[in-house]
């Protein structure tokens, strides 16, 4: 039997994270020297180090027993909490029936993409998921080059803007930013704002790490600055270090009735709802108690050590620079002051540089970055 895979697949690249995983399970297994059997320092996947918050865990094993489909949206006392939850860390009033449920924020931003008509905006650098659903979407997309300062230059993002036909242009903002780690003042969202106001743009914020921003009284949600056209998402992946259990939230912008229901008919078409019982755990992940303030607090702090050391450990070594992180657990390094000597060792490329950095003796995992 031969199966034809239809041109759409056959088109999409594997992420360069897990293309990285790939080749590190590939190296272990194809070497049979034993210094081959290394552990490695890795900087490339977006995984938190730590354990999900006991009171999560506990919920989780209490609700083992719920075997029901859960509403498409998710569960009251889920979008009740996570409501709570806005209000008390982002200071933005959102009622539950704006808050949407899914299996991670990947796929609910796929959802959003799905059913946002217009051109799509992708700053970049970006994180390297968005690219691969746009193009799977078929959706036309620009990028938007960042400058110097690797955000974006509102000017830049209005003459681009302009010069889009569509009369909606959807702007991808990630915010605390992956892989800069960079975070964006309230100033520089409210010109944003201005400028999405005046050309229509909607904006999908993808504030995955809001909760790691290491002075959290910076972080301020575009959907405080935008609420009646900002789609915000975010999630229990990194600041509960849960990616596993695969849960999500989208706010959806104020007034945004007839969209929900589209939304909810392709959500209800595509997984039906999020397992019963993650969404069961994940309730205490949002209800404010000292347990999980305290969780938040350490690992902001751990996050900022190993941020604030990485930068300084990179820097203090000639002609490398890279973006200072205020959130997440990354940063953006630059080495092209090395490009003539890397050329001598046949490396051309970032990705190239990785896969050697991961063999050479120090065996660190980093992503390249190839936008
Ligand atoms: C910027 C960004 N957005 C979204 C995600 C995916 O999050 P989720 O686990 O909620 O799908 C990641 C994970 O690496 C990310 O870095």
């Amino acid at each position: 039997m031969r199966f034809v895979v239809d041109q759409q697949v056959e088109d999409i690249e594997m992420p360069e994270n897990l293309k990285l995983n790939t080749f590190l399970q590939e190296f272990h297994s194809d070497c049979t020297h034993p210094e081959c059997g290394f552990g490695f320092y890795g900087f490339a996947f977006g995984q938190s180090p730590f354990p999900v918050p006991k009171l999560i865990q506990d919920a989780l094993i209490k609700n083992a027993n719920k075997g029901k489909y859960a509403p498409v949206p998710g569960i009251p006392e889920l979008r009740n909490a996570i409501s709570k939850y806005n209000k008390h860390y982002f200071k933005m009033d959102v009622s539950p029936d704006r808050i949407y449920v899914g299996p991670g924020t990947k796929e609910l931003i796929f959802n959003l993409l799905e059913i946002l008509h217009g051109t799509v905006i992708l700053p970049t650098p970006a994180w390297l998921g968005y690219l691969p659903q746009i193009r799977f979407l078929k959706k036309n997309y620009h990028m938007l080059p960042t400058r110097a300062n690797k955000k974006i230059a509102t000017n830049d993002l209005r003459h681009l803007a302009l010069r889009l036909q569509d009369r909606q242009k959807i702007l991808i903002l990630n915010n605390p930013h992956n892989p800069t780690g960079l975070l964006y003042s309230r100033l520089e969202l409210e010109e944003i704002a201005d400028v999405c106001r005046e050309l229509n743009i909607t904006v999908i914020s993808d504030e995955i790490y809001a909760q790691t921003t290491y002075d959290f009284s910076k972080f301020v949600s575009m959907g405080k600055i935008f609420p009646d056209g900002t789609f915000v998402t975010n999630g229990l992946s990194k600041s509960h270090a849960a990616g596993g259990y695969r849960l999500g939230y989208v706010i959806f912008p104020q007034h945004a009735t007839d969209l929900k229901a589209q939304f909810k008919k392709i959500l209800a078409t595509e997984y039906t709802a999020v397992s019963t019982p993650i969404q069961h755990a994940a309730i205490p992940g949002f209800e404010i108690s000292p347990e999980l303030d305290n969780y938040f607090e350490t690992t902001r702090n751990i996050h900022k050590i190993m941020g604030e050391y990485t930068f300084s450990k990179l820097t203090s070594i000639d002609g490398i620079k890279a973006t200072k992180p205020e959130s997440t657990f990354y940063l953006l390094a630059d080495f092209n002051a090395y490009a003539p000597e890397l050329e001598k060792a046949k490396i051309t490329t970032s990705q190239k540089l990785s896969e050697v950095l991961i063999v050479h003796p120090y065996h660190t995992a980093i992503v390249g970055g190839i936008v």
